[in-house]
């Protein structure tokens, strides 16, 4: 299967492993998480989402018709153009794309707010944590939901070397940056466990309002 690194070494270059994102196991576990983030936050065919750092849509797809319009942020000019495709052949339905980089010093933060905003995979790359978490805070509407599911703490050897970003996160630090970023209610859980042939590790899903 296609991951962040390539035994050993990190491969930072989400565009040029587009085109093989989407394989069996990614799917399987897309599915799971979207199943998870629904039974969490009970959405409806209304409910806006922001789906950042989407790579291929796989856990918006996932979600289907159990959700409403949704804007798909991701920096990888690879990735997005296979959201595209799935767009224009209808296996994710009423999406828009942007290259939104929450990260950014002069991210334009579009004018829309959300009920459910959704990061699967994506934290552990953003170095500004409190930046991030602060700026979904006012893309959501009052009353939604942001959902995390990322690595717990890990020793590195899920990117291996060359890796900057966090090595997973301890969950109640998590928790208290959620809570510092303006988040009152916080529940944790387990994401499933990421199992590849040079390892498992575990993820959680993290719920926020
Ligand atoms: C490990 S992949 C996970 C993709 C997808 N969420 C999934 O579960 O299949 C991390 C994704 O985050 C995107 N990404 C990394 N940094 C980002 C940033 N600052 N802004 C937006 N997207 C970012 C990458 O392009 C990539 O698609």
């Amino acid at each position: 299967m296609t991951h962040d690194h390539d035994h050993g070494r990190y491969n930072p270059n989400f565009d040029e492993r587009a085109a093989t994102w989407d394989d069996p196991t990614k799917v399987e576990r897309s599915r799971r998480v979207a199943d998870a983030i629904a039974a969490a936050t009970s959405p409806d065919p209304g409910t806006r989402v922001l789906e950042y750092g989407a790579g291929t849509g796989l856990v918006t797809e996932a979600l289907g018709e159990r959700v409403g319009p949704a804007l798909l942020a991701d920096s990888s000019a690879g990735l997005r153009e296979v959201m595209a495709a799935k767009i224009a052949d209808g296996r994710l339905r009423d999406a828009r794309i942007t290259d939104l980089d929450l990260t950014a010093d002069d991210a334009a933060l579009p004018d829309e707010r959300f009920d459910l905003i959704i990061t699967v995979m994506v934290m552990h790359h953003v170095t500004d944590l409190d930046r991030v978490l602060g700026r979904f805070r006012r893309l959501l509407d009052p009353g939604g939901h942001l959902c995390i599911v990322d690595l717990d703490a890990e020793d590195g050897s899920f990117h291996g070397e060359g890796f900057t970003g966090h090595h997973g996160f301890d969950r109640d630090e998590l928790a208290a940056h959620l809570r510092t970023a303006g988040f009152a209610d916080v529940a944790m859980s387990d994401g499933g466990p990421i199992d590849r042939d040079d390892g498992s590790w575990s993820t959680f899903l993290a719920v926020a309002s």
